[in-house]
Order: C-alpha cells, then structure tokens, then sequence
C-alpha cells in the first residue's frame, strides 16, 4: 500500500461547525486549531512527512474585522503556545504566503518559531494570507527582479522561488466541509495531486476521516500520464 509523503489539507468549515452549536465563528476556528494537532499526530504516525494546512487565504481578508482579528490572535497564541512541543515532536515550522500582510509582531514570532525549529524531521507548512495565484506572481516577480535570463527560467528554477520551495509537491489534498473546489490552494503544486473531499467540518476531523483518506490514495492509480506498456 502506497502512502503519501507529503498531505495538503483545506481546514474548511470551522464557521458552519460553530453556527450548529449556536458558537461564535472564533469558537470553530478554536476548535480547528485542536482538530490540527490530532491531524498531525495522525500524519506523523501515518509515516508522513510533510503536512500543509490552508489556514488563512488572500480572499480571508474580506472578513469581519471580528473574524480576522480572531484570528490573527489566535495563530499567535497557537505559535507561542505550541513553542516546546513542536521542538520536542521534531516538528520543522514553516509559513508560506504572503507573510508582509501580517502584522510585524506575527511575522517576528513566525521567524522566530522557524529558526527555533529548523531542524525537525517533519514538516508543518502553514499557509497564511496565502494565495496560489499571489505566490505564482510573487516567484514570477522574483525571477525578474533577479535579472534573469528568460531561457534560464524553467520548472525547476521557478519552484524554487515558490513559498514552497524546498518541499516537494502534495501527493494527496484533503477537503473537509463538502466544498469541492480548489480556492486558491497549491495551484502550481497540486499539479498531480489526487484529491479527497469529506463532508466532515474540519474542527470534527479525526482518526475515521485520516484513514478514510489514506485507504482511498492507496487504490489511486497515480499514471502522471504515462502508461505502462
Ligand atoms: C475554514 O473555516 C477556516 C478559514 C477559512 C479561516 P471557515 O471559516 O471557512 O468555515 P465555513 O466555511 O464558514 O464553515
Ligand atoms: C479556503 O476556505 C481557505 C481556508 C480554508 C483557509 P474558504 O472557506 O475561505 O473558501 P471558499 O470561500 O468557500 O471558497
Ligand atoms: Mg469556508
């Protein structure tokens, strides 16, 4: 049975799993935050090494100043807070996105959490003010402020100035919520990625939905467009 080496997962759903309860919006995305620590408990047991999560898009900033002011709390209680632990799993921090759109304040203690755990063994991408298409620009913009030559910018050199250089591409993205479309994730790097859409909203992700997950990538049939003879 194959398993992924690199997970992608779109957190959707933390706003319609509080509205069931009767909670504020910031509830879910509380409750979303524990729902990431069980997943990658699940993907470090699982053999995976590389987990990326969608946890705030470019478009996010049309919310609430309620919401993403929640929000942007809550990623730097979750940075201070899971400090230690992250060390201690051997968990490699790492923000992609459009980090200048943060406060100075979250981008200093993101930096700080990035060198503080450069040398873990797995690592947890986490895309905040993150757009496929934003980050495609920024690499493009790059390469020309590099003074590139156009025949020297092929694939390779372009992911190299992608947020996610250095990792490889997902192998599997996962969907929670019963949404069914991309939003802006990984454009360049889901290229060849299988999908897996759940209708589970993400602060009620667990173990079931992880292994529903992996036992339908194992029966993928992953040709790339090739075929054997
Ligand atoms: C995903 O949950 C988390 C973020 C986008 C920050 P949502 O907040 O999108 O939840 P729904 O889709 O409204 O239920
Ligand atoms: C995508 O979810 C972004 C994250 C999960 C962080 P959204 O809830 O923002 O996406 P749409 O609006 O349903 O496409
Ligand atoms: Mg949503």
């Amino acid at each position: 049975m194959s398993s992924p080496r690199h997970i992608a997962v779109i957190m959707d759903g933390n706003g319609r799993w509080a509205a069931a309860k009767g909670l504020p919006r910031i509830a879910g995305h509380r409750a979303g935050a524990e729902a990431l620590d069980r997943a990658m408990h699940l993907c470090r047991d699982a053999g995976v090494e590389y987990l990326t999560v969608y946890a705030f898009s470019t478009e996010n900033w049309k919310r609430s100043e309620e919401e993403v002011g929640g929000l942007m709390r809550l990623l730097s209680i979750y940075i201070s807070s899971k400090r230690k632990e992250l060390k201690k799993n051997g968990v490699r921090f790492r923000v992609i996105g459009r980090r200048s759109d943060l406060s100075e304040k979250l981008q200093r203690e993101i930096a700080d959490l990035e060198a503080f755990t450069a040398d873990g063994a797995f690592t947890l991408a986490v895309a905040l003010s993150y757009g496929g298409r934003d980050e495609i620009v920024r690499a493009a913009r790059k390469a020309l402020s590099e003074g590139m030559a156009p025949g020297d910018l092929d694939e390779a050199a372009f992911a190299q100035r992608l947020d996610t250089a250095g990792i490889p591409d997902p192998d599997l993205v996962i969907r929670t919520s019963g949404e069914l479309r991309l939003s802006n994730f990984l454009l360049w790097q889901a290229a060849y990625a299988e999908f897996f859409f759940t209708g589970t909203l993400w602060p009620d992700f667990g173990k079931d939905d992880f292994e529903a997950a992996l036992a339908a990538f194992a029966k993928r049939d992953r040709r790339m467009g090739g075929r054997k003879q």
